[in-house]
């Protein structure tokens, strides 16, 4: 609550150049541009931190459904709930661009409902572009959402929302009529107007065809080393996540347990009585209580003028 959200500072002043899509668009690793780093986040604290750690590119992607939710895959996701956690997102935002997913259901039926869920999307969740899942049989979809000016990243591979046809979270993509099927479908984005395209657990010699031969980047999770970019899972990348992560999902920390212990250590110290300690706990005042100003303002107009006064100046650390 007493975060200092809504107030990130803006690189100390210094003008920071958004990304955007015509850039993300330019960014083919065989043009001689570096490859894109993208990274899904939910919230304002952790949009904050990779934008800061330099990604190019934040997703808003369904999987909040699991990461967040708890939920076994991400087809209850709602246009709502990515909407709210866009909105979350952008407020840190000073340099990465952000794409939000659309969510099973939110644009299947036709070219028309994409594009008033994506609109949704944009006004709402205040989203830069939309991704969406699938190839050949939504290109119209894309066509039309391009038309209308909403920026598409493609996804093909292994589709997450489509998990019970699958049969389970399956590699795709093995074998020449499977090749043929997702190098037709990213062909399909590409040529309806998809600025990039996911490439989701897919052979990586597949991935390296489908990077040479489109124009646009491709942005792989569990699709080798050949792609334009590179996309994780905030949890997963951060070992955060607990039970089965997927082969590809690389742990580039394991704080996992540290956020265990540092919760262990928290509840020890509020049972044995040494937190809250002194450094803690604000100064006594006149009357020799220990109460705050600043906490117990008795009315609002009194809490507002305590964060602009001195008085409030301890308030933060
Ligand atoms: O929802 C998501 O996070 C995604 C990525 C795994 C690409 O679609």
């Amino acid at each position: 609550m007493y975060s200092n959200a809504g107030q990130r500072p803006k690189n100390g002043g210094a003008e920071v150049r958004k990304v955007t899509v015509p850039e993300l668009r330019g960014r083919k690793v065989a043009q001689g541009e570096s490859a894109i780093a993208m990274v899904t986040a939910y919230d304002y604290t952790m949009a904050s931190l990779v934008d800061e750690a330099g990604v190019d590119a934040i997703l808003v992607g369904d999987s909040l459904g699991m990461v967040v939710q708890g939920l076994a895959n991400t087809i209850p996701v709602t246009l709502d709930e990515i909407a709210y956690h866009g909105r979350a997102v952008q407020r840190a935002m000073v340099r990465a661009h952000v794409v939000g997913d659309l969510p099973f259901m939110s644009y299947q039926v036709s070219p028309a409902q994409a594009v008033e869920s994506a609109g949704r999307l944009m006004k709402e969740g205040l989203f830069e572009s939309v991704k969406l899942e699938g190839g050949l049989e939504f290109a119209e979809h894309v066509y039309r959402l391009v038309r209308v000016g909403i920026p598409v990243m493609g996804h093909v591979g292994l589709l997450p929302q489509t998990v019970h046809a699958m049969g389970g979270f399956k590699v795709q993509g093995r074998g020449s009529e499977a090749e043929e099927k997702v190098l037709t479908d990213a062909r399909a984005l590409e040529q309806a107007g998809a600025f990039a395209i996911v490439l989701e657990a897919i052979p990586p010699d597949v991935a390296a065809r489908i990077t040479r031969e489109i124009s646009v980047p491709t942005i792989g999770i569990g699709a080798g080393a050949a792609c334009d970019g590179q996309v994780l899972v905030c949890t997963d990348l951060l070992g955060l996540t607990t039970g089965k992560a997927p082969k590809f999902a690389k742990r580039f920390a394991d704080l996992g347990p540290s956020v265990v212990r540092a919760v262990s250590d928290y509840v020890s110290e509020v049972r044995d009585g040494s937190f809250p300690s002194a450094q803690h706990t604000y100064k006594p005042n006149h009357s020799g209580t220990n109460e705050s100003s600043v906490i117990h303002a008795s009315d609002s107009q009194d809490r507002l003028h305590a964060f602009d006064e001195p008085l409030a100046i301890d308030f933060w650390n």
